[in-house]
Formats: C-alpha cells, structure tokens, sequence
C-alpha cells in the first residue's frame, strides 16, 4: 500500500529503522532495507572502539550495506546548534555522498548549508528536531525537507528535554507543514503505528524495537534486559537521558533529582550507550529505550517485527 512517504523513500513500506549510535551497523541496515523499511545508520556504525577511524569505519559500513542490499538506506547527520562548528557534519556528509548515498537523516536545527548541499545533490532530506516545534517544522520545509519527524518524549535515546509527548507533537507537526510526517517515540507496537497515523502520521520512525531484533548487534544480556524490563525499571539520569535502572543509574538519578547538572555528562564519560548496549558491561553503564518497554517482549527477525508494525500496509 503505497503513501506518500513510500513514493519519497522508495520503500515497500513507510518505515525508517531509526539511527541508534553503536548499534546500527551495515548488517541491521541492510536487513531492514531488504525486508522494506528504510535502514539508516547513526554515528559510530559499526565501530567497536574509539581509536577506529570514523570516516574509514563509516565508508566501509557503507560499501557492505551496499553489497548486501540493493534497496536504499540512509546516513545520519548530526548538527550541532545553530551558530556552533558544523565542520563534522559536512565531513560526514561529503564522505557519504562519495559512497553514493542518497538519503540522510539531519538531526537537529535546520541549517540552510548543510540542507543545501544535500538538495543540490539531489538526495532525500529527512528533516528530525531534537524538540520538534511547527516553528522550526516549517523552516525545514522551507529549506528543503522532504519529510519531517516528529519526535515526542517518549522514545529511546535522547530525548527532547521539552517534554512534550509523542501523541501531542505529531499533530502539532502535522497541522504546520504540508510535506509528510512520520511519527517517533514510544512506538512498539501495531496499536502505537495505528494511534500515530490517526493523528496524521504518514510514516514511522522507530528505533528502540530493532535493539532486539535477530540482525542486532547489541549484546545478547542486554536484549534480555530490555525483554525482562518494564517502565517502572526505568531511571531518568538527566534532562535528556533515561536508563534501565542498576546501581550506577541510580546514583545518577539521585544527583539529578538533588540538582547537579553534569549528569548526562556522566553517562557519556561511562561510555554513552556503548558500554552496556554493545558491550554487555550491565552494571557500567547506561541501557536507553523508549517507555514503549512493556510491548517489547521478544527477539524478532528483522523482517517479523516489520510485518508486525506494517500488517495494515499490505
Ligand atoms: C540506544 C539508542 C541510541 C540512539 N542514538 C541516536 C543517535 O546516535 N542519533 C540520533 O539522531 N538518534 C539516536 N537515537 C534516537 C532514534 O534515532 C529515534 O529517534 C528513536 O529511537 C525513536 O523512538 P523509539 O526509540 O521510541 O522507537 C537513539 C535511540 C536509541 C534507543
């Protein structure tokens, strides 16, 4: 069943596997693109530590993705806010473009440069605010974006520290721009894919469900964690960061609810998602997931879970 978002993408279906830091590698893009979603890779794709060379690390992702499917996926582009260094992004961009990529996901406030060097490229801009307001929505469509996302406070990674939910931005965001929006945070299942398009989502944007999933690279402890938890083991640790709880979370959350700021700060200094996600270091750091937690109950195939969200797009 076509929409409008499966036109832009040209996909089977209108779903983009979400960028998720570490755990996006070439071998979860791919088997999304193939089983009809859009794949999409985050920042870090396939390293396994630090010292790799992120460009290098990144073209090769890039250069298997494209050997294993033949389907489109896209590349993730961070921004940082407007007036600050943009000097990454374009590296990023530029690196990807080189490879052939033909989509990108620009996370962040627009920025005219970098939304017109994509455009001018002719690739596919699919526009994600960190706290999506109709203001900014409309700047992204004035500059270029062919989808927006609307993002709410209920996903996993980090989050909008305005607080607004998912089913109270998606209208919002709908009702302010004319391209299509697709709907993210908090969706796990077929009624959350449901709810999202009776408020006028075109599409979905989900992340937190394929942390689980077969093609996954996230370590096998941490996919059972995240089956056997629910939303009461979650901790918010800073403004824009929650975590299933352990030891270290808590301690976390105390000092954010005792007034310190430099918690998220923490959590990266702990490694961000990698230490517990990739690694399986539990007890070390940090395991973020959207508080759609309780339908997430299963390891999957990629190819299940999408025609599990996508039964009413057959
Ligand atoms: C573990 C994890 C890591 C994430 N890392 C990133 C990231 O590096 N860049 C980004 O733009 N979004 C990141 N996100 C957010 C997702 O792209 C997406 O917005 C979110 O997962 C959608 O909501 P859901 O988790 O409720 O499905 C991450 C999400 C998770 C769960």
């Amino acid at each position: 069943m076509n929409n409008r978002v499966t036109e832009i993408l040209k996909t089977k279906y209108p779903l983009i596997q979400a960028p998720m830091n570490w755990l996006t590698d070439s071998k979860l893009v791919s088997a999304v693109s193939n089983a009809g979603g859009l794949g999409s890779f985050g920042p870090n794709a396939g390293r396994d530590s630090l010292e790799q060379d992120s460009m290098t690390v990144m073209r090769n992702q890039i250069r298997e993705a494209q050997r294993l499917t033949d389907n489109p996926f896209a590349m993730t582009v961070g921004l940082n806010p407007q007036g600050e260094d943009q000097t990454y992004a374009h590296k990023i961009l530029t690196n990807a473009l080189a490879e052939n990529v033909k989509y990108f996901i620009v996370g962040g406030e627009p920025d005219a440069s970098i939304y017109r060097e994509i455009k001018d490229t002719g690739a596919i801009l699919i526009a994600r605010s960190y706290n999506p307001t109709p203001k900014e929505a409309k700047l992204q469509e004035q500059l270029g974006a062919d989808i927006i996302v609307a993002t709410g406070y209920d996903e996993g990674g980090v989050i909008p520290t305005k607080g607004n939910g998912t089913f109270t931005t998606i209208p919002r965001i709908v009702d302010a721009v004319s391209v299509p929006v697709m709907a993210a945070g908090g969706i796990t299942d077929v009624r959350g894919i449901r709810a999202a398009a009776a408020l006028g989502a075109e599409g979905f944007f989900i992340g937190s469900s394929f942390i689980v999933t077969k093609e996954s690279r996230a370590a096998m402890n941490a996919k059972q964690k995240i089956i056997d938890s629910t939303v009461e083991d979650m901790v918010l640790v800073a403004p824009q960061q929650r975590s299933i709880r352990n030891a270290k979370m808590d301690e976390l959350a105390k000092q954010f609810y005792d007034g310190s700021h430099d918690t998220f700060i923490k959590t990266r200094k702990m490694g961000g998602t990698k230490t517990a996600m990739l690694d399986g270091k539990l007890a070390d750091g940090e395991i973020s997931i959207n508080t759609g937690i309780d339908q997430i109950t299963d390891i999957p195939s990629v190819k299940q879970l999408i025609q599990r969200f996508m039964q009413d797009y057959q």
